[in-house]
This record gives structure tokens, sequence and C-alpha cells, in this order.
């Protein structure tokens, strides 16, 4: 089947298997290895991407339920060799360490910032509550987040609703 694909603003055509999934066509058809598959079962939130601005979870989608619609994926998110606010974030806060899960992680915390330009740390957890990381816990990621949120919409820290206190928790939003 043909399909037609936006894909970080480029129009891509493409002849697919119906039962490709559209993770599968961004990494192997499209060359676009960002997008990681830890799962393949809807589990880990690796493969999620942005389809027409919301978080999906690629493995779980078709490639043909993408045609006609945009997908960005974590290439997408760099402009001119400037980092995104929430790549930049990750960096700064160290929110990673094997970085498996990242791209899906800052594919997940984009699309909050764009419909929730000040989250509260709960409000952050829940959005990642479906993206698991087995290596960083959360604490970082949540902080890096959060430095997003300050660089994209100007917020003061001191707009941004208080963290809790650290906790031994690695596991779980
Ligand atoms: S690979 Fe898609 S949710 Fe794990
Ligand atoms: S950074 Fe390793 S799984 Fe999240």
């Amino acid at each position: 089947m043909k399909v037609n694909v936006t894909v970080n603003g480029e129009a891509r055509e493409a002849d697919v298997e119906p039962r490709t999934l559209l993770v599968y066509f961004l990494r192997e058809q499209l060359g676009l290895k960002g997008t990681n598959v830890g799962c393949d079962t809807s589990s880990c939130g690796a493969c999620t991407v942005l389809l027409d601005g919301e978080s999906v979870k690629s493995c779980t989608l078709f490639a043909v339920q993408a045609d006609g619609r945009a997908v960005r994926t974590v290439e997408g998110l760099e402009r001119n060799g400037v980092l995104h606010p929430v790549q930049a974030g990750f960096k700064e806060e160290h929110g990673l360490q094997c970085g498996f899960c990242t791209p899906g992680m800052m594919m997940t915390a984009a699309a909050l910032l764009e419909r929730n330009p000040v989250p509260t740390e709960a409000e952050i957890r829940e959005a990642i509550s479906g993206n698991l990381c087995r290596c960083t816990g959360y604490v970082n990621i949540v902080k890096a987040i959060r430095h997003a949120a300050s660089a994209l919409y100007g917020a003061r820290s001191a707009e941004l609703p208080a963290l809790a206190a650290p906790s031994t928790e690695t596991v779980g939003a």
C-alpha cells in the first residue's frame, strides 16, 4: 500500500505492507533509527513519536494509519544544529544514562509542554508514566522536563510548582 506521510516536516511517500508497524516504517524504510523498539507490546514507550502533535507508541500503529498525517520523531527536535529545549534539559540535568528510553521520553515531554507549559511534578510524572526507564530513575528526568519548561516558556523556576522531597524510588512514576 502507498502511504504519504509528513515526517519531521518533509513529505515522504513509500510502499508498505499493510502489516508494517509505524515504528518499523520509520526505522527501516525511512532510516530514522532514533526511535527505539524496547518491548514491541505497547509497554515501554521507547518507540514514542508525535502523530499530529499527540504522543503515540509507534509500535501500536500500522504505518498506513499515519497516511496523510504528520509524524515527528526525535530527529525532528533539533533545528539547524540547535538542541530543542527538551534535549538541552536532558543534557543539563543528566536525565539519562544508557539513553535507550530517552528519545521516547523526550517526545512525550515535548508533547506535554505543548499542551501544558508549566506542569506540576505530578503532571510530569503522569505524562511519562507510559515511558519506562530502567537505569536513570525518574528524578533527573522530571528535573530535565522542568528545565525545558523554563527555557521554552520563560517560566522562572519560582513559578514552577515545587518538587517533592527526593525519594529513593527508581521505578514507576
Ligand atoms: S516498543 Fe513500543 S511501547 Fe515498547
Ligand atoms: S536512560 Fe537507560 S533506560 Fe532510561
